[in-house]
């Protein structure tokens, strides 16, 4: 474990290189390329595609929501993301041009890979998002990208996940180059990409803000995760952590939707974490934070701003850097997973092995 107690710790630590791997030799800002050698079997095939099908379970499919923010606006693909589990028991209409991906870490997850069989038989041309070299899915799919991350052990999810969404952007940027993308927005992309192991390393540097919050609310039963636009799946992803390895409640909600009924849940001292990089959305979720805090939340905010309004607002501040925006998950998450970290061991949750669970869900 190499001076960590934990997988968990291990694999969060990672990161910055992890995400190195994950990157090396596939983007390059200086000849602004994308290179993804997996995929040059589909060379003739790319220009057909006119719609993207992402699919995953649990981590997998947060990083697949994340993706299709970043399919829609760098590759103007239209794109959906369906459960796998979901997908298989359904008629999925796969229409022609259909580009189907399967994101998994395991590639053995019984869900991900009967959907991915589903959609072959209609038809779709499939990519694999695998980390496991020569696994299940990365053997049954036309085509794929390895997340190159390494083994990952912890049974919560951590440098598999950051490293699907960013095989994920790599994908979309791939794409967005065969389409419209411009010259301009694929170079402040592809630096956006290359800069990211170095802000992760930044961002780590949260870790004794989060260990100190951890310790002193893991008494709470429920949490809110808010966040909007890419955010809201590392939302998503930031409340399945705490769910999962210190059992604790918690809910991730894209944060405008909180007055549509979920507001009325919030009493005094209810921790709500919310996902606020200094983006186009930024004074949107503003409001949004007003709006719990009013009511007595206890208000913890992820943030690339330095802004003394929110100063005012928030109980707590974590700040992390800038990034471009569409990656701005890749370092929102680093803070989430050392809180759920701390707080499983706040609780004395066995961290790497939670209970009624495993780390590739072979059954369905
Ligand atoms: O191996 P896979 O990526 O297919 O696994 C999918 C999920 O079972 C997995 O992400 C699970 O939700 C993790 N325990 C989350 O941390």
């Amino acid at each position: 474990l190499k001076g960590h107690d934990h997988h968990m710790h291990k694999e969060i630590h990672e990161q910055p290189a992890s995400l190195q791997m994950t990157l090396r030799g596939r983007v390059n800002a200086a000849d602004r390329k994308f290179v993804l050698g997996g995929l040059t079997s589909l060379e003739r095939q790319l220009p057909n595609v006119e719609r993207a099908l992402l699919f995953g379970c649990g981590s997998a499919w947060h990083a697949a929501l994340i993706g299709e923010y970043m399919l829609e606006e760098l590759a103007s693909l239209p794109t959906s993301v369906e459960y796998a589990s979901e997908l298989r028991y359904r008629n999925p209409l796969i229409e022609r041009g259909t580009l189907a991906v399967g994101v998994s870490q395991s590639g053995e997850t019984a869900d991900t890979l009967a959907a991915l069989r589903e959609v072959q038989t209609r038809g779709a041309t499939t990519v694999g998002v695998v980390n496991a070299v020569g696994s299940s899915v990365a053997r049954e799919t036309d085509a794929g990208v390895y997340l190159h991350v390494g083994p990952e052990i912890g049974v919560a999810s951590t440098k598999a996940f950051l490293g699907q969404v960013v095989v994920l952007a790599m994908l979309a940027g791939y794409m967005g180059r065969r389409r419209h993308l411009s010259d301009d927005r694929l170079i402040e992309f592809l630096e956006g990409l290359e800069a990211l192991p170095d802000k992760v390393k930044e961002a780590l540097e949260t870790e004794q803000q989060m260990k100190e919050l951890a310790y002193a609310l893991c008494d709470r039963e429920h949490w809110l995760y808010l966040g909007r636009g890419v955010n809201f799946p590392a939302a998503l992803e930031g409340a399945l952590k705490l769910k999962e390895v210190s059992y604790i409640h918690a809910e991730g909600l894209p944060a405008a939707e909180m007055k549509h009924g979920p507001i009325a849940m919030i009493d005094k001292g209810m921790p709500v974490v919310v996902l606020a990089p200094k983006d186009g959305v930024y004074s949107k979720v503003l409001s949004n934070i007003e709006e719990v805090r009013s009511r007595g939340a206890r208000v913890i905010v992820v943030t690339s701003a330095d802004d003394p309004e929110l100063d005012q607002l928030a109980h707590d501040v974590v700040r992390v850097p800038e990034t471009h925006s569409l990656l701005s998950p890749v370092v929102t998450s680093i803070p989430l997973q050392l809180l759920a970290y701390h707080a499983a061991l706040a609780k004395g949750r066995d961290v790497d092995k939670p209970r009624n669970l495993a780390k590739s869900v072979t059954v369905e």
